[in-house]
Protein backbone atom coordinates (compact mmCIF):
# COMPACT_ATOMS: atom_id res chain seq x y z
CA UNK A 1 0.00 0.00 0.00
CA UNK A 2 1.16 3.26 -0.83
CA UNK A 3 1.62 6.67 0.86
CA UNK A 4 -1.37 8.05 -2.00
CA UNK A 5 1.96 10.83 -3.05
CA UNK A 6 2.90 11.86 -6.43
CA UNK A 7 5.88 12.65 -7.04
CA UNK A 8 7.18 16.15 -8.90
CA UNK A 9 10.71 16.72 -10.10
CA UNK A 10 12.75 19.87 -11.55
CA UNK A 11 15.40 21.80 -11.32
CA UNK A 12 13.33 24.72 -9.70
CA UNK A 13 9.80 26.48 -9.99
CA UNK A 14 9.52 25.40 -13.80
CA UNK A 15 7.75 21.82 -12.21
CA UNK A 16 5.12 24.42 -10.64
CA UNK A 17 3.43 24.54 -14.31
CA UNK A 18 2.46 20.64 -13.71
CA UNK A 19 1.77 20.72 -10.33
CA UNK A 20 -0.43 23.69 -10.97
CA UNK A 21 -2.69 21.11 -12.89
CA UNK A 22 -2.46 18.06 -11.18
CA UNK A 23 -3.69 20.13 -8.19
CA UNK A 24 -7.13 21.06 -10.00
CA UNK A 25 -7.18 17.61 -11.49
CA UNK A 26 -6.57 15.60 -8.98
CA UNK A 27 -8.29 15.84 -5.15
CA UNK A 28 -7.49 12.44 -3.60
CA UNK A 29 -3.54 12.59 -3.91
CA UNK A 30 -0.89 14.36 -1.93
CA UNK A 31 1.78 15.73 -3.47
CA UNK A 32 5.88 15.77 -3.16
CA UNK A 33 8.12 18.25 -4.95
CA UNK A 34 11.91 17.82 -5.56
CA UNK A 35 13.25 21.14 -6.59
CA UNK A 36 16.75 20.85 -7.67
CA UNK A 37 17.73 24.69 -7.11
CA UNK A 38 21.18 24.10 -5.96
CA UNK A 39 22.35 22.49 -9.17
CA UNK A 40 19.88 24.57 -11.64
CA UNK A 41 20.30 25.46 -14.86
CA UNK A 42 19.72 21.91 -15.91
CA UNK A 43 20.09 23.51 -19.49
CA UNK A 44 23.89 24.18 -19.06
CA UNK A 45 24.82 20.76 -17.40
CA UNK A 46 26.05 17.85 -19.37
CA UNK A 47 23.99 14.62 -20.19
CA UNK A 48 25.48 12.34 -17.97
CA UNK A 49 25.05 15.01 -15.19
CA UNK A 50 21.51 15.54 -15.63
CA UNK A 51 20.91 11.80 -16.20
CA UNK A 52 22.79 11.26 -12.73
CA UNK A 53 20.81 14.17 -11.10
CA UNK A 54 17.57 12.41 -12.06
CA UNK A 55 18.33 8.78 -11.52
CA UNK A 56 19.04 10.38 -7.46
CA UNK A 57 15.33 12.36 -7.54
CA UNK A 58 14.01 9.26 -8.64
CA UNK A 59 15.71 7.31 -5.54
CA UNK A 60 14.78 9.72 -3.10
CA UNK A 61 10.87 9.84 -4.50
CA UNK A 62 10.96 6.01 -4.45
CA UNK A 63 12.34 6.29 -0.86
CA UNK A 64 9.73 8.35 -0.14
CA UNK A 65 6.85 5.75 -1.31
CA UNK A 66 4.97 7.66 -3.89
CA UNK A 67 2.69 6.10 -6.17
CA UNK A 68 4.29 7.69 -9.02
CA UNK A 69 7.11 10.44 -10.34
CA UNK A 70 6.25 12.97 -12.76
CA UNK A 71 9.34 14.44 -13.96
CA UNK A 72 7.88 17.55 -14.46
CA UNK A 73 11.25 18.54 -16.68
CA UNK A 74 11.57 18.71 -20.01
CA UNK A 75 15.65 18.41 -19.58
CA UNK A 76 15.71 15.95 -16.92
CA UNK A 77 13.24 13.60 -19.00
CA UNK A 78 15.50 13.78 -22.37
CA UNK A 79 18.54 12.73 -20.27
CA UNK A 80 17.34 10.64 -17.74
CA UNK A 81 13.61 8.78 -18.59
CA UNK A 82 14.77 6.03 -19.75
CA UNK A 83 17.39 5.00 -17.41
CA UNK A 84 14.99 6.20 -14.22
CA UNK A 85 12.63 3.73 -15.69
CA UNK A 86 15.42 1.09 -16.32
CA UNK A 87 16.80 1.51 -13.14
CA UNK A 88 13.23 1.64 -10.88
CA UNK A 89 10.81 -0.33 -10.24
CA UNK A 90 7.63 1.95 -9.77
CA UNK A 91 5.87 4.36 -12.62
CA UNK A 92 7.97 7.37 -14.10
CA UNK A 93 6.77 9.67 -16.39
CA UNK A 94 8.25 12.50 -18.27
CA UNK A 95 6.79 15.27 -20.43
CA UNK A 96 8.54 14.92 -23.99
CA UNK A 97 5.71 12.70 -25.10
CA UNK A 98 2.84 14.05 -24.17
CA UNK A 99 3.80 17.30 -25.61
CA UNK A 100 5.25 16.07 -28.48
CA UNK A 101 1.50 14.05 -29.05
CA UNK A 102 -0.25 17.32 -28.56
CA UNK A 103 0.95 19.08 -30.94
CA UNK A 104 1.00 16.75 -33.42
CA UNK A 105 -2.89 16.83 -32.29
CA UNK A 106 -2.77 20.63 -33.16
CA UNK A 107 -0.78 21.72 -36.23
CA UNK A 108 -2.36 21.81 -39.29
CA UNK A 109 0.70 22.75 -41.33
CA UNK A 110 2.85 20.42 -39.65
CA UNK A 111 5.38 23.03 -38.79
CA UNK A 112 6.15 23.11 -35.13
CA UNK A 113 8.59 25.54 -33.15
CA UNK A 114 10.27 24.60 -29.91
CA UNK A 115 11.71 26.69 -27.03
CA UNK A 116 13.09 24.81 -24.71
CA UNK A 117 17.14 24.77 -22.94
CA UNK A 118 19.97 24.42 -24.64
CA UNK A 119 20.79 20.51 -23.01
CA UNK A 120 16.66 19.25 -24.22
CA UNK A 121 17.53 20.73 -27.80
CA UNK A 122 20.55 19.48 -28.34
CA UNK A 123 19.44 16.13 -27.08
CA UNK A 124 17.04 16.19 -30.30
CA UNK A 125 14.51 14.01 -28.39
CA UNK A 126 11.41 16.37 -29.40
CA UNK A 127 12.78 15.78 -33.16
CA UNK A 128 13.13 12.01 -32.69
CA UNK A 129 9.83 11.47 -30.81
CA UNK A 130 7.84 14.03 -32.68
CA UNK A 131 9.16 12.54 -36.10
CA UNK A 132 8.54 8.71 -34.66
CA UNK A 133 4.62 10.03 -34.33
CA UNK A 134 4.56 11.60 -37.49
CA UNK A 135 7.54 11.80 -40.24
CA UNK A 136 5.63 14.66 -42.46
CA UNK A 137 6.14 16.96 -39.03
CA UNK A 138 9.19 19.52 -39.51
CA UNK A 139 10.96 20.65 -36.02
CA UNK A 140 12.47 24.29 -35.75
CA UNK A 141 13.77 24.90 -32.12
CA UNK A 142 15.29 27.45 -30.07
CA UNK A 143 17.05 27.30 -26.61
CA UNK A 144 16.49 30.38 -24.16
CA UNK A 145 18.87 29.96 -21.63
CA UNK A 146 17.79 33.92 -20.03
CA UNK A 147 14.20 33.06 -19.58
CA UNK A 148 14.78 30.08 -17.79
CA UNK A 149 16.66 32.35 -15.17
CA UNK A 150 14.70 35.32 -15.25
CA UNK A 151 11.45 33.40 -14.06
CA UNK A 152 13.00 31.40 -11.92
CA UNK A 153 14.19 34.76 -10.03
CA UNK A 154 10.52 35.85 -9.93
CA UNK A 155 10.93 38.67 -12.43
CA UNK A 156 7.58 38.54 -14.17
CA UNK A 157 7.11 42.18 -15.11
CA UNK A 158 5.48 42.18 -18.11
CA UNK A 159 7.87 44.61 -20.21
CA UNK A 160 11.17 42.93 -19.02
CA UNK A 161 9.37 39.22 -19.56
CA UNK A 162 8.07 40.47 -23.15
CA UNK A 163 11.42 41.54 -24.24
CA UNK A 164 13.27 38.30 -23.12
CA UNK A 165 10.39 36.32 -24.90
CA UNK A 166 10.51 38.28 -28.10
CA UNK A 167 14.45 37.92 -28.23
CA UNK A 168 13.70 34.55 -28.68
CA UNK A 169 11.14 34.31 -31.38
CA UNK A 170 13.02 36.51 -33.16
CA UNK A 171 15.65 33.87 -33.69
CA UNK A 172 12.63 31.92 -35.52
CA UNK A 173 12.92 34.08 -37.99
CA UNK A 174 10.19 33.68 -41.28
CA UNK A 175 9.65 30.14 -40.05
CA UNK A 176 5.58 29.95 -40.67
CA UNK A 177 4.92 27.52 -37.77
CA UNK A 178 1.67 27.16 -36.51
CA UNK A 179 2.33 25.47 -33.43
CA UNK A 180 4.88 26.26 -30.54
CA UNK A 181 5.98 23.46 -27.84
CA UNK A 182 6.68 25.12 -24.31
CA UNK A 183 9.36 22.46 -23.96
CA UNK A 184 10.83 23.88 -21.09
CA UNK A 185 8.11 23.44 -17.73
CA UNK A 186 9.32 27.41 -16.76
CA UNK A 187 8.07 28.69 -19.79
CA UNK A 188 4.21 27.64 -19.23
CA UNK A 189 4.65 30.09 -16.41
CA UNK A 190 5.01 32.85 -18.85
CA UNK A 191 2.93 32.17 -21.92
CA UNK A 192 0.97 35.18 -21.38
CA UNK A 193 4.01 36.93 -23.06
CA UNK A 194 4.12 34.56 -26.05
CA UNK A 195 1.12 35.50 -26.84
CA UNK A 196 1.00 38.94 -26.44
CA UNK A 197 4.00 38.94 -28.65
CA UNK A 198 2.33 36.86 -31.39
CA UNK A 199 -0.69 38.89 -31.03
CA UNK A 200 1.39 42.02 -31.79
CA UNK A 201 3.20 40.40 -34.57
CA UNK A 202 0.18 39.23 -35.99
CA UNK A 203 0.55 35.74 -35.93
CA UNK A 204 -1.35 32.75 -35.24
CA UNK A 205 0.28 30.19 -32.92
CA UNK A 206 -1.25 27.49 -30.88
CA UNK A 207 0.72 26.96 -27.72
CA UNK A 208 1.45 23.54 -26.77
CA UNK A 209 1.84 23.39 -22.55
CA UNK A 210 3.30 19.46 -22.26
CA UNK A 211 1.41 19.62 -18.30
CA UNK A 212 -2.17 18.88 -19.17
CA UNK A 213 -1.60 15.50 -21.23
CA UNK A 214 1.09 14.59 -18.97
CA UNK A 215 -1.51 15.01 -15.76
CA UNK A 216 -3.76 13.01 -17.98
CA UNK A 217 -1.37 10.33 -18.49
CA UNK A 218 -0.48 10.23 -14.65
CA UNK A 219 -4.41 9.71 -13.83
CA UNK A 220 -4.93 6.47 -16.24
CA UNK A 221 -1.97 5.19 -14.55
CA UNK A 222 -2.83 6.00 -10.82
CA UNK A 223 -5.60 4.31 -8.84
CA UNK A 224 -7.87 7.36 -8.01
CA UNK A 225 -10.74 5.49 -6.60
CA UNK A 226 -9.98 6.47 -3.02
CA UNK A 227 -11.72 9.19 -1.16
CA UNK A 228 -10.96 12.94 -1.88
CA UNK A 229 -7.83 13.97 0.69
CA UNK A 230 -9.92 16.92 2.53
CA UNK A 231 -6.03 18.86 3.20
CA UNK A 232 -3.78 17.62 0.31
CA UNK A 233 -0.34 18.40 1.95
CA UNK A 234 2.83 19.28 -0.14
CA UNK A 235 5.80 18.57 0.76
CA UNK A 236 9.12 20.55 -0.62
CA UNK A 237 12.40 18.63 -0.86
CA UNK A 238 14.49 21.87 -2.07
CA UNK A 239 18.53 21.04 -2.59
CA UNK A 240 19.20 25.40 -2.51
CA UNK A 241 18.01 28.49 -0.76
CA UNK A 242 14.09 28.02 0.35
CA UNK A 243 13.40 31.05 0.77
CA UNK A 244 14.42 32.30 -2.66
CA UNK A 245 12.59 29.03 -3.98
CA UNK A 246 9.82 30.43 -1.83
CA UNK A 247 9.82 33.76 -3.09
CA UNK A 248 9.10 32.80 -6.66
CA UNK A 249 6.78 30.32 -5.78
CA UNK A 250 4.44 32.39 -4.11
CA UNK A 251 4.07 34.30 -7.07
CA UNK A 252 3.13 31.58 -9.92
CA UNK A 253 0.69 29.50 -7.46
CA UNK A 254 -1.57 30.22 -4.00
CA UNK A 255 -1.26 27.07 -1.81
CA UNK A 256 -3.00 28.71 1.30
CA UNK A 257 -5.45 25.59 1.09
CA UNK A 258 -2.97 22.95 1.47
CA UNK A 259 -0.95 21.61 4.54
CA UNK A 260 2.52 23.21 2.71
CA UNK A 261 5.85 21.91 4.40
CA UNK A 262 9.49 22.97 3.12
CA UNK A 263 12.29 20.50 3.31
CA UNK A 264 15.72 21.13 2.77
CA UNK A 265 17.70 18.18 1.14
CA UNK A 266 21.67 17.57 1.02
CA UNK A 267 23.63 16.58 -2.03
CA UNK A 268 25.36 14.13 0.06
CA UNK A 269 22.67 12.34 1.04
CA UNK A 270 21.96 11.79 -2.86
CA UNK A 271 24.66 10.22 -3.91
CA UNK A 272 23.65 6.99 -2.69
CA UNK A 273 20.95 6.70 -5.74
CA UNK A 274 23.61 7.79 -8.77
CA UNK A 275 24.12 4.70 -10.97
N1 LIG B 1 12.44 23.40 -16.30
C1 LIG B 1 13.40 22.61 -16.96
C2 LIG B 1 12.93 22.00 -18.24
O1 LIG B 1 11.76 21.76 -18.41
C3 LIG B 1 14.87 22.99 -16.93
C4 LIG B 1 15.31 24.38 -16.61
C5 LIG B 1 16.82 24.43 -16.32
O2 LIG B 1 17.19 24.07 -15.19
O3 LIG B 1 17.59 24.78 -17.23
O4 LIG B 1 13.70 21.69 -19.12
Amino acid sequence: MGKNLIGFYDSGVGGLSVLKVALNKIKNKNFAFFGDTLRMPYGARTDEEIRDYTLEAMGFFKDLGVDLSIIACNTATSHGLREAKTKYNYPIIGVVEPGSFNAIERTSNNKVALVATKSCVESGVYDKVLKDMDPSIELRSVYCPDLTLAIERGEFGEDHMDAIVKKYLDEFGDYDFDTMILGCTHYPLVEDSFKRIFKRQGKRVLMVDPAYKTVLDAINILDLSQEEVPNRSIDFYITGDIDKFRYTMEKIVDLSDFDVKFHSVKIEDLEKYKK
